[in-house]
């Protein structure tokens, strides 16, 4: 969908980068812009900067950068189009095209599925759901159970409801978008829920947004069919349960993987368990989970793919500021399994008894080593000290330096040293790793090779991004470098692709701001752009500056003997003595 530049343009006039921003980094003045820690990447020390000039923000660390669409995009983990229209919304302005027809389509579909919702529970509760109430009596379910998920049945047939919405007016359209029924080889529609007891998902609204729906025997398609992607449900960013879990006041939450999980849990009483949707967790539900929980709980299944998925999981959540426990569970495969077998209270003291995440990862190390031979006792605790070695907290640190001298009969001081080694290692490849990322972008990427002629040392690539930088600045300065330069002597692509489309958009007498150009041009370019607006930001490029970067750029050659390795700081730095040079 095409939006006007115009639009883009009040968008991002009305959405401060630095107000969007604060509200999710806390960031401190540094002269013309603000410093803050990543929120992309984790850091301490912070390489993340906002640019109110440029409205653009952009990290030294990870490379990410962008103006306040992008920004709204990666931290919500939204489409461009959403997240126009999240911004839209926040500065109260109209969508440009919130074509009617979606937001219809949409609150259609929410009608349709609650109605669905309704009709499976019927089902349900009439003579065609006999089994299915077998089914769930069996598997231990009480009817408030059912009642409190909305549990229901779809008929063993093949236009149930599709029937049934038709004659309450939905359309076949609505019914394949909403993702209920599909199309045969003839065209007509079929359902695709059949035979299946029916989990309605439900958003913190109480809309019923999707349904997962179990198979009650051995056949008839995969044990779960869930609903894919619809106008008003993306499946990477739903939780099971989330409604209940919420409302349970309570700041801990439990994670499991399943539907039956969860709602085994809730009947016994701990209400706030939600469940990913048959994915593997994705970091919008640890945000989401995040959102209303201080602590997590991972209660994944006690098999080797669950404690797969533990770990993943784990990783995900580090970004969070959350707590994270893992469950440790025997003698069943699942918490449903568990609870069953064992009772509420005995997954009650399990669950008290959570390890915190390190453990976990402690243990899960221990348990490959045999601790009583010397050798695999020393790789376990240089293992060991790594992790350790991760932790900001002294004291927290400290417990566990202990901790582990106790357990392996090894002096406390020795470990510590080890630890201190780790650290400074792990410094060490952090700074490499910086160096290496600002090599590969922008202004580093070029730096290997120096252009020279007549005493001028300036890469030509640098010369390049000065002009785009400068026009970005001061549209007027184009009047001249139109004259001189054609894109073709843009040879840096992601610049070629900034200049043609900083072209195009004055052709149509639109402004060029950051934001615009970074709308017309292909995601990563646009990001080398913030790149390079952020190493620019305090380099003043005048017109004079512009006149230079021209003639570098039609006449220096390249000389490779001279090829040479500089840090971004000793470029500036010649960019700076050049220029006072000149005055
Ligand atoms: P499990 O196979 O562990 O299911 O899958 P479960 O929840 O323990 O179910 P019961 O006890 O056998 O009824 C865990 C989750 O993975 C998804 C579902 O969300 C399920 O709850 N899944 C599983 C699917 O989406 N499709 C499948 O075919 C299987
Ligand atoms: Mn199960």
């Amino acid at each position: 969908m095409a939006i006007p530049a115009s639009y883009i343009q009040e968008l991002v006039a009305r959405n401060d980068i630095y107000d969007t921003v604060s509200r999710y980094v806390s960031l401190q003045r540094a002269g013309r812009l603000y410093k803050g820690l990543c929120p992309f990447h984790s850091e301490r020390s912070p390489s993340f900067m906002v640019y109110p000039e440029t409205q653009s923000y952009y990290c030294f660390g990870c490379g990410a950068g962008g103006d306040v669409i992008k920004f709204t995009m990666e931290m919500n983990s939204l489409s461009y189009i959403e997240a126009v229209r999240y911004l839209a919304q926040q500065s109260g302005m109209p969508m440009p095209d919130e074509d009617d027809g979606q937001a219809k389509l949409k609150s259609r579909i929410l009608q349709m599925n609650k109605l669905a919702a309704r009709f499976f529970y019927d089902t349900l509760n009439s003579d065609a759901g006999r089994n299915a109430r077998k089914y769930l009596r069996d598997r231990q379910l009480s009817d408030k159970t059912i009642v409190n998920f909305g549990l229901g049945y779809a008929p063993a047939e093949w236009q149930g409801l599709t029937n049934y919405l038709r004659s309450k007016g939905f359309t076949d359209e609505e019914m394949t978008r909403g993702y209920l029924a599909a199309r045969n080889k003839n065209g007509n529609l079929y359902d695709i829920f059949r035979d299946r007891v029916m989990f309605p998902i439900i958003d913190l609204r109480g809309n019923v947004i999707a349904f997962g729906g179990r198979r009650m025997g051995d056949e008839g398609g995969p044990k779960y069919l869930n609903s894919g992607d619809t106008p008003v449900f993306k499946k990477s960013n739903g939780l099971f349960a989330l409604n209940l879990a919420k409302k349970s006041g309570k700041d801990t939450f439990i994670l499991a993987e399943g539907y039956m999980d969860v709602i085994a849990m809730h009947q016994a009483g701990f209400n706030n368990a939600v469940a990913t949707l048959g994915t593997a967790l994705t970091s919008q539900q640890a945000k989401l989970i995040g959102d209303y929980a201080k602590k997590v709980i991972i209660s994944y299944d006690s098999d080797e793919a669950g404690q797969k998925a533990t770990r993943r999981a784990m990783e995900i959540f580090e970004k969070e500021e959350v707590t994270v426990q893992v469950l440790q569970m025997d003698g069943a495969k699942d918490p449903d399994e568990y609870i069953k077998k064992y009772g509420a209270q005995r997954f009650e003291m399990l669950l008290e008894g959570a390890n915190s995440a390190l453990d976990f990862q402690l243990l899960k190390l221990k348990n490959q080593y045999d601790i009583q031979n010397p050798e695999q006792r020393v790789e376990y605790l240089t293992k060991a000290c790594d992790i350790l070695a991760g932790l900001t907290n002294p004291i927290q640190q400290d417990v566990y330096c202990t901790r582990l001298a106790n357990e392996t009969s090894t002096d406390k001081a020795s470990i510590k040293l080890q630890i201190d080694r780790a650290k400074a290692k792990n410094r060490r490849r952090e700074n490499r790793k910086k160096e290496q990322e600002l090599l590969r972008s922008g202004v580093g990427r070029q730096i290997k090779v120096d252009y020279r002629q007549k005493g001028n040392t300036m890469p030509k690539a640098f010369a390049q991004q000065q002009i785009i930088c400068a026009l970005v600045r001061d549209n007027s300065l184009y009047n001249d470098v139109r004259t001189k330069l054609t894109a073709d002597n843009f040879t840096d692509g992601d610049m070629k692709r900034a200049y043609i489309a900083f072209e195009n958009l004055i052709e149509q007498h639109i402004p060029v701001d950051y934001a615009t150009l970074a709308y017309h041009m292909p995601q990563d370019s646009a990001n080398v752009l913030a790149g390079i607006f952020a190493r620019n930001a305090d380099i003043i490029i005048t017109g004079k500056d512009v006149q230079m970067h021209i003639e570098n750029l039609l006449t220096a050659k390249l000389s490779q003997s001279e090829a040479s390795e500089k840090s971004i700081d000793d470029l500036a730095r010649r960019i700076k003595s050049l220029k006072e040079k000149k005055k």
